[in-house]
């Protein structure tokens, strides 16, 4: 794929890296590309970071045809920048693409439109622990039409952030609301896209639950709220007397890259770890049992993030005396230590720029 080029003339002062929180600030470029009916995806570039012109009417912005994506590329001691399974986020897209009517990508133009942008922007990414450069590839209806209908229009366009941790928890547990009265996503849905639907579903019991002193919520099946699906930015496991559970991917459940890579590190390094259906009955159970060894919740943004308390319909489950579990801190260690160059990469999940 052919990209034009087009430098800033005012790059931007870059952040405190000590303060860099999560998507607060934006690099100086951004790559954009056009979709239109009878040609294709088109007009690959890089251009200054700045406002788009989007048309009142484009189809996005009243029905909600927009995908995105997250990624992360990290910088290395001795300055090598790596990323890390970029082509399953771009294989992603397409899955979402499918479900929401929107032409498919090029998953190795893709690749390589990520690649030239992180390079354009390299003076970006920061090198202070529990940094990176966060990647957001977000696809949009831009076609100027009120009928209810896919568009024939659309722009594929990638934004970089350098970040922190997600959570201001850090690695330190984060306490979560298991939400009996909303519902995230049913079968047949839009659950497994990643779409921004989802998320818009999600706020109203976000906020709520943050009134009442919890970081997330954890989602239940949409009809018998019975069965445990995700947590709001992340998919999430447990250790139940000895095995790795993870909820089964049923259509309904975002199939996270952290989470592929944190099942395959656990069969490699010969733990037990099973997808499954849970209900939220058994990990009470199993925590009134004393057989709720560990629970944490994996994804780009929050890699590894421990979780020390559930609350459930006002039960309390308290997991590992609300401190990082040993499996969890295992699994931190080694994806973090692969994504930082710090630990050899025996998978070939890293690819270098
Ligand atoms: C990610 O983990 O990359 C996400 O997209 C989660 C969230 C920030 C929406």
């Amino acid at each position: 794929m052919n990209i034009s080029i087009t430098k800033t003339a005012a790059p931007k002062q870059k952040p405190d890296q000590s303060h860099l929180g999560f998507g607060i600030h934006f690099t100086d470029h951004m790559f954009i590309m056009d979709y239109t009916e009878g040609k294709g995806w088109h007009d690959a570039r890089i251009v200054p970071y700045g406002p788009m012109a989007v048309d009142p009417s484009a189809m996005a912005l009243h029905y909600g045809q927009a995908i995105f994506e997250g990624l992360k590329a990290y910088r290395t001691a001795n300055g090598e920048i790596l990323l890390f399974r970029p082509e399953k986020n771009m294989q992603r897209v397409n899955n979402s693409n499918r479900l929401l009517c929107i032409p498919e990508i090029n998953v190795d133009d893709c690749v390589q439109a990520i690649k030239e942008l992180v390079k354009v922007d390299a003076y970006w990414i920061p090198s202070a622990p529990g940094t990176s450069l966060y990647i957001r590839p977000f696809i949009f209806a831009s076609e100027p039409a009120l009928g209810v209908r896919p568009a024939h229009s659309y722009q594929f366009v990638i934004i970089l952030s350098p970040v922190g941790a997600y959570y201001k928890e850090g690695i330190n547990p984060v306490k979560i609301y298991v939400e009996s009265n909303y519902v995230r996503a049913v079968r047949g849905g839009l659950g497994e896209a990643k779409t921004v639907a989802n998320y818009a579903a999600s706020l109203k019991a976000q906020v709520e639950a943050k009134e009442q002193g919890y970081t997330q919520v954890l989602w239940l099946d949409g009809v018998e709220k019975k069965y445990v699906e995700e947590v709001g930015t992340m998919n999430v496991f447990f250790k139940i007397n000895g095995e790795v559970v993870t909820p089964a991917l049923t259509g309904t459940i975002l199939p996270g890259i952290t989470r592929m890579s944190t099942i395959e590190l656990l069969k490699k390094a010969g733990v037990p770890v099973s997808e499954r259906k849970i209900t939220i009955q058994e990990i009470y159970d199993a925590h009134a049992a004393g057989k709720l060894e560990e629970a944490f919740g994996t994804g780009t943004a929050a890699v590894i993030s421990p979780i020390g308390e559930f609350s459930w319909n006002g039960n309390v489950i308290k997991v590992n005396d609300g401190k990082i579990g040993e499996v969890s801190q295992r699994v931190y260690d080694t994806i973090t230590g692969i994504q930082s160059g710090e630990l050899e990469d025996t998978f070939g999940w890293i690819q270098k720029l």
